[in-house]
């Protein structure tokens, strides 16, 4: 579906790039996947951590909630700009979940548990949007740096969480 999404030309978008949009929409739309499953992994923690400092670490991971989905919209939406189509749908983030998240979800809720998890599922993200950024940032480097600042912000929340554990 990612595929057919982003093979779709639309009408409000930069019609003379529509190749290069193309190809960086490839690296994009698995971004986007990525950043919705952090969003739903750190909600869950939200919801369900406890024990000794769960107010901290409660509101903390609604920071991180907050964050993320933000980003996640910036890069949807940046796709929109470069005239392709996003897929946020439940199908595409399913298939992309089972790669973000290879660890199992932690049997336990305590807040060093909950936090060291979510700081690792973290990692995994931005690994991938360092990646995504370097080969973006080759042929658009505005993408790229919109993926850079996404990564900071993501690094110093996994910071820290890491802190918090
Ligand atoms: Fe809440």
């Amino acid at each position: 579906m990612i595929a057919d999404l982003a093979a779709q030309d639309h009408p409000d978008g930069p019609a003379s790039s529509t190749a290069q949009a193309e190809s960086v929409a490839g690296l994009l739309q698995p971004v986007v996947a990525d950043l919705i499953v952090l969003v739903l992994y750190a909600k869950n923690a939200h919801w369900n951590v406890s024990g000794p400092g769960f107010r901290s670490a409660h509101l903390a991971l609604d920071e991180l909630v907050v964050i993320t989905s933000s980003a996640a919209d910036s890069v949807a939406e940046r796709l929109r700009a470069l005239g392709v189509g996003v897929d946020g749908t439940p199908q595409a983030v399913t298939t992309r979940m089972a790669t973000v998240s290879p660890v199992a979800h932690p049997t336990g809720t305590t807040v060093p548990v909950m936090l060291s998890w979510v700081a690792d599922l973290i990692g995994i993200v931005t690994t991938r949007l360092r990646a995504a950024a370097g080969r973006v940032g080759q042929t658009d480097a505005p993408t790229g740096d919109l993926l850079n600042a996404i990564t900071l912000d993501l690094e110093k929340q996994k910071w820290l969480l890491s802190s918090e554990s």
